[in-house]
């Protein structure tokens, strides 16, 4: 239960994190469209462990296969299935974790519920499941694109360093010029000297990823239980480690009065409705309204850090546990394309049931 995302562009993720592979199968891909492998791999490898020095240290070269659903480049509309083989396996670095939970990892939660856990790597706890999104990410915005829609997340908070970016402009080009994912170049750097800092003393630190989706027309979202809001906050919070998620001005909505928080429409010389302002995030009453989609999701410190910790036995006796292995001191850069993927299935989804329920379009 609980593998499979989505209604009409629907996507079933396998595998676990020390397994043979991890991969994805997308059901609902309309055919047709323009799949390459080069766009799915570009997605993949800004997500792949090892890719600067301040993500883990894992090495796994991710390279994508796709077996099913696409023939010379073009979705067939049958059933895409995508596989990345599990290269870097050190089991017995997880040794010590058959008879020990790890503190704020799904160790414990894992056995509770199922009665038995892939131990190694977290199993399906594993940000490692994660490649099957991504990978189904790149063939929504395959679907996206031929709405006009863009996506793109950037790291907006690392532990207390915030940069500034301006979500109506920002470009992946932006983000991607450096290795912590932040397009305030001045906050980047700091960013990585915190992070670099911070795993030096075997510590880590979470923060925030911001995402915007311009293009995205009026009227996507199915009140009143699939609100655009409502899909886009279950997906990304179905990520592992984030623990937030805000749409529009969120939490700090309240630091207002509905006065000052209101957007006010307006309409230009075509007639076309926007707002002056964009509080809403592009939402209202759970359907698309025409103006940029912007949410934040926050996601919490890794929870390995190298210190010993106190936690308890599989048989539920008191002891501590060191943390070891490699591990990502902070999430946030690799969280990126994973929070864009999560906002492109939702809407791929939402682009697809709007067509559907219009029967003249
Ligand atoms: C991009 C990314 C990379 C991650 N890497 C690690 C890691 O190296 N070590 C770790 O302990 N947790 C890592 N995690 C988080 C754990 O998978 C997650 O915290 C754990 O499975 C418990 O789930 P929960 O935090 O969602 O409750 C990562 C998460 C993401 C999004």
């Amino acid at each position: 239960m609980g593998n499979t995302f989505g209604r009409l562009f629907r996507v079933t993720t396998f595998g676990e994190s020390h397994g043979g592979a991890v991969g994805v199968v997308i059901d609902g891909c309309p055919p047709r469209l323009s799949i390459t492998l080069e766009a799915i791999q570009a997605d993949l490898d800004r997500r792949r462990p090892g890719q600067s020095r301040i993500t883990t240290q894992r090495k796994e070269s991710d390279t994508a296969q796709i077996l099913s659903g696409v023939q010379n480049g073009l979705s067939l509309g049958t059933p895409i299935a995508m596989l990345v083989r599990n290269e870097d396996q050190r089991s017995k670095d997880y040794d010590e974790l058959r008879e020990k939970y790890r503190p704020s990892h799904a160790d414990f939660t894992y056995d509770q519920k199922y009665g038995i856990r892939a131990v190694e790597g977290g199993g399906r706890a594993s940000a490692r499941e994660t490649v099957g999104r991504v990978a189904a990410g790149a063939v929504a915005r395959a679907v996206l694109t031929a709405y006009g829609v863009e996506i793109v997340g950037w790291v907006e908070q690392v532990h207390q360093i915030r940069g500034v970016t301006d979500p109506s402009t920002v470009t992946r080009k932006q983000v991607d010029a450096n290795i912590v994912r932040c397009p305030d170049s001045k906050a980047a750097e700091q960013m990585i000297a915190h992070i670099e800092e911070i795993r030096k003393a075997g510590d880590s630190v979470g923060g925030i990823v911001s995402c915007v989706a311009r293009g995205v027309p009026a009227g996507w979202g199915e009140p009143v239980f699939d609100k655009l809001e409502a899909d886009l906050g279950k997906g990304v919070l179905s990520l592992p480690a984030c623990k937030g998620f805000e749409v529009g001005s969120g939490f700090t909505g309240v630091d207002f009065t509905g006065i000052e928080h209101n957007d006010e429409f307006f309409a230009d010389d075509e007639r076309q409705v926007s707002t002056f302002s964009n509080r809403s995030g592009g939402i209202q009453g759970g359907i698309s309204n025409g103006m940029p989609i912007f949410i934040r999701a926050a996601f919490k410190p890794t929870a390995t850090v190298m210190r010993e910790q106190r936690t308890v036995t599989v048989s539920h006796e008191n002891t501590t546990i060191q943390g070891r292995g490699r591990h990502d001191p902070c999430v946030l850069p690799r969280a990126v394309p994973m929070v864009e993927a999560m906002v492109a299935l939702v809407l791929a989804d939402h682009a697809l049931l709007q067509s559907a329920i219009q029967m003249s379009s």
